[in-house]
């Protein structure tokens, strides 16, 4: 089981989230949630902790209507929803007023609504990803956004209870996530809203909150248009209700940041915000504590006590809020750092409230004690340097949408982890929480960034629309929300925004968003990705950090190069926050093959515009990239580079470049169902060059290509390699700094065995073989990390892979056929894929297509459920294989 979840028969404990508390799913059941726990032994009565914090995950009506249902737009309700954002709005003058008055009653919104005709479904929910996919060049929604139907008007309800002490205290209801405009109604009351649907966001629902039933309503709106990217649709993360005294730490209220770091001792500083909630009484008065202890990762417990910050007093007055700031070292500090040179150790901060020695609130911040340094060589954590080996990430998972797995999520990091990657860059969105603490966990760096457009629209229902009235919100509330994470360390407030090439007024919206970001952390530094922005365009003056979109890379055109940057810029960082665009299918390999490093694909250069496909010999890139290869010499000649995001670690949905009728990217490094791609064992062989690899491309089985030229390309970190074909040596080549892969351009296709043999250093490092495979006969299952054993708590997934053989265990490369899943037992099967970019066969049908010899089928054990789980898959031809998954 993985650390950071606990089992659900530990849950009757009482149980802290970080900044949580009990959790339970809101029908007196517990649900596994991502939690630490606190060390209470079972027979001890659970210690008050002041706080509760329940999923309401479960348990949801649904209803989405395509076209706008009713007059409830978010400009026509505005004013009752910009007050939302009050809290991050620092100067008081400019925050909202709420009116007087409710709007008009809303029927769905009433407690009276007759929802049981609605769909009964469970959070996290994405409503588009079940598709069908729209097809043809006049699609409602195009590929850029994936031909998923997010538009329209969707409406979740569903009640819980409340009781008399539960109406004496403050009640929030805590979104991690929902796309987008969301509005939500308590009790047929207009509560407030949030219209960016990547933000966390929390509402009061205090005023609001009914002892007994209480009958929440929400409502989002999706606009066609509305990004470049697939979004979601949907409340697509977790949902909470928080339960705390009236006095409390505020939402996200605790800051903790580390200076003076060293092995043998680091000071933290802590900021608590109190709050006092209440409409009138009396002043209180509260003792704010808070200890440190170690996070024990493989308990996910607070473990020993190491420090405490000295107490400090609160007294506020009704609707008031204070901070309550201290300090304290910690001696021999076990420092957070990324893997694999270091090791992630996190701390967990307990701070309490007390009144007459009563604990009346707990609050935990999860945090990680570590020093950053931007050089103008690149980045140091704890003095230590560390290259950034990164990529970008869009938020969705393939298969399951935008609807938040921890599971799918941990599979996109262990994989890109195992490629020798260390930073994601979370384009261009802010991600899920426990996004963030997985990186944590992990050791994965994070360039958190929160926009991909500002005052000027990309596409024309994007965020510049409420640009001007939400940015400061959006902002403050993001970098609150995460900046205790010791993965993140860097900001970035903006992707490619047309503002760079703006002359004084664009470097004035970043100088503004800069000034936000310097008030709110001043510990670490922030970027733009900039692919206009020149050396000297004022705006690139604003960022601290010189974060490059292509430039510099080797492209050829108008890039700027990095050496104009570094002249201009002599102190500060540079780096790519987006390098390559480099495009293939996997495992689909297209003639000629260039003899150029890199070239920009089309039809008869790596592009295939009829059948929408891209050679996989992973040298073809969209013509403002650049291949890997060519990435890494620029990189090799400007040393003082401090590394790269690529664009991108995994395929997404959406932006299917360069075949706009397709459904999802062909950037990825790994392909959307989760199977790498040769481009895969091009970057291990750079980034982790430890791992004795070799790989060839392509496959081996080419009935039409007797006698043909079909090059032979190898990755390996070996320095030497040599290629035999049936057994007779194609040559030894050696590979100097410039090259990153061994290439034999010349041989003529032969069916039989390719083998090749890389060396390092003169003695052998690592073999590869791959043989011509015959006819289809099998279907082999297998789960990822073989792990076939999964929880039956509602969210748990596993991923089973088949691969298409011959009666010998080759992989069958050109197989195609169409799989058929199926499970017995208390599972079900979420959703197939294939990692296609033109598969427009709907998510979750049980029908799969191989491609290039592999599918995919994602399932979920029924929750609360026992035994085992058989997973079959069948097609026609073919011994079908199965799989047995164990109900932990
Ligand atoms: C960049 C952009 C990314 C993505 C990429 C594809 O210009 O920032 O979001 O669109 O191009 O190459």
């Amino acid at each position: 089981m993985p650390s950071h979840l606990i089992p659900a028969n530990r849950l009757w404990q009482s149980i802290f989230h970080w900044g949580g508390g009990l959790v339970s799913d809101g029908r007196n059941r517990t649900c596994q949630i991502f939690a630490l726990s606190a060390a209470f032994p079972r027979q001890e009565a659970p210690v008050s902790t002041g706080r509760e914090r329940i999923s309401l995950n479960l348990g949801w009506r649904f209803q989405r209507s395509t076209t706008s249902p009713d007059n409830l737009s978010y400009t026509k309700l505005k004013q009752w929803i910009l007050p939302s954002a009050n809290n991050f709005i620092v100067d008081t003058t400019k925050q909202a007023r709420r009116p007087a008055d409710q709007p008009d009653n809303v029927t769905i919104a009433q407690p009276s609504f007759d929802d049981s005709s609605w769909e009964k479904l469970n959070l996290p929910h994405d409503w588009a990803v079940k598709g069908p996919f729209y097809t043809g060049s006049n699609a409602v929604i195009g590929g850029g956004m994936g031909r998923l139907p997010i538009q329209g008007v969707g409406w979740y309800r569903r009640s819980f209870s409340a009781t008399a002490t539960d109406k004496a205290k403050s009640v929030y209801l805590d979104i991690d996530g929902a796309m987008s405009y969301a509005m939500v109604w308590l009790n047929g009351k207009l509560v407030g809203g949030w219209p960016y649907g990547y933000a966390s966001f929390r509402l009061d629902l205090t005023p609001y909150l009914s002892v007994g039933d209480n009958y929440l309503a929400i409502r989002l709106d999706n606009a066609v248009d509305s990004s470049r990217f697939y979004p979601g649709a949907g409340i697509y993360r977790n949902v909470w209700l928080t339960k705390v005294s009236t006095t409390h730490v505020g939402q996200t209220g605790t800051w903790i940041s580390s200076k003076q770091v060293s092995n043998q001792s680091a000071t933290l500083d802590l900021v608590v915000q109190v709050e006092n909630a209440a409409t009138g009484g009396a002043k209180a008065e509260v003792d704010v504590t808070t200890d440190v202890h170690i996070f024990d990762p493989t308990t996910g417990k607070a473990g020993e006590k190491v420090a405490q910050f000295p107490s400090g007093i609160a007294t506020l007055g009704a609707g008031q809020s204070q901070s309550v700031n201290s300090s304290v070292t910690v001696q021999k500090p076990r420092l957070w750092g990324p893997r694999p040179a270091q090791e992630p150790n996190l701390y967990v901060a307990i701070t309490r409230l007390r009144t007459g020695g009563q604990v009346i609130d707990t609050y935990e911040t999860r945090f990680g004690i570590r020093s950053l340094q931007y050089g103008n060589d690149g980045l140091r954590i704890n003095g230590q340097p560390v290259y950034l080996q990164g990529v970008n990430q869009h938020h969705d998972l393939g298969p399951l949408g935008s609807a938040f797995s921890v599971e799918a999520a941990e599979r996109q990091l262990s994989m890109l982890q195992d490629m020798g990657c260390n930073a994601i860059r979370t384009s261009h969105n802010p991600p899920a929480p426990e996004l963030l603490d997985l990186a944590d966990q992990k050791g994965i760096l994070i360039l958190d960034e929160i926009f991909d457009t500002w005052k000027s629209q990309k596409v024309r229902n994007d965020f510049h629309l409420i640009f001007n009235d939400w940015y400061e919100a959006d902002l403050r509330a993001f970098l609150r929300r995460d900046r205790n994470h010791p993965s993140v360390v860097i900001w970035s407030y903006g992707n490619e925004v047309s503002e760079q090439g703006g002359g004084k007024s664009g470097a004035d919206t970043a100088q503004r968003l800069e000034d936000i970001v310097r008030e709110e952390d001043p510990t670490r530094q922030t970027t733009v990705g900039m692919n206009s922005a020149t050396a000297d365009s004022a705006f690139s003056s604003v960022v601290d950090l010189i974060g490059l979109n292509y430039q510099g890379e080797g492209r050829t055109g108008s890039a700027g190069s990095f050496s104009a940057f570094r002249s201009k810029f002599p102190n500060k960082m540079i780096f790519s926050t987006e390098s390559a665009s480099a495009i293939s299918s996997r495992g689909t390999y297209l003639f000629p093959v260039t003899s150029a490093s890199s070239s920009a694909v089309k039809d008869g250069q790596g592009g295939d515009s009829k059948a929408m496909y891209v050679s996989a010999y992973e040298l073809y890139a969209v013509d403002w990239g650049a291949s890997a290869d060519k990435v890494f010499v620029s990189q090799d000649r400007a040393p003082y580079v401090a590394g790269e995001f690529v664009w991108t670690g995994w395929d997404y949905l959406g932006e299917p470049t360069p075949y706009n009728s397709a459904r999802s990217s062909y950037f990825g490094i790994i392909d959307l169902a989760g199977f790498p791609k040769d481009r895969f064992y091009l970057y291990q062989a750079r980034w982790n060059p430890n791992v004795k690899m070799a790989h060839i491309l392509p496959h081996w089985t080419w009935p039409d290509r007797v006698g043909q030229v079909t090059p032979v390309h190898v990755f390996s970190s070996g320095d030497e390699a040599e290629l035999f074909l049936n057994g007779v040596s194609q040559g030894r080549q050696k590979r100097d700094q410039s090259n990153y892969r061994f290439r034999w351009d010349k041989i003529a296709y032969q069916p039989g065995e390719l083998q090749v043999t890389t060396y390092k250093d003169g003695a052998i490092w690592a073999n590869a073989t791959v043989r011509t495979a015959r006819q289809a006969t099998q279907l082999k299952l297998s789960a990822y990390r073989d792990r076939s054993v999964i929880r039956a708590d509602g969210s748990d997934l596993a991923f089973i892979s088949v691969t298409v053989t011959d009666d010998k265990g080759n992989v069958v490369p050109q197989a195609s056929g169409t799989i058929t899943f199926s499970v017995q037992g208390p599972g079900t099967i979420v959703a197939t894929d294939n990692g296609d970019p033109t598969d427009m066969v709907p998510f979750p049908s049980k029908d799969r297509k191989a491609f290039a010899g592999l599918a995919l089928a994602i399932i979920r054990a029924n929750e609360g459920t026992t035994g085992t789980i058989a997973v079959k898959a069948t097609g026609t031809g073919v011994q079908g294989g199965g799989l047995i998954l164990k109900i932990a």
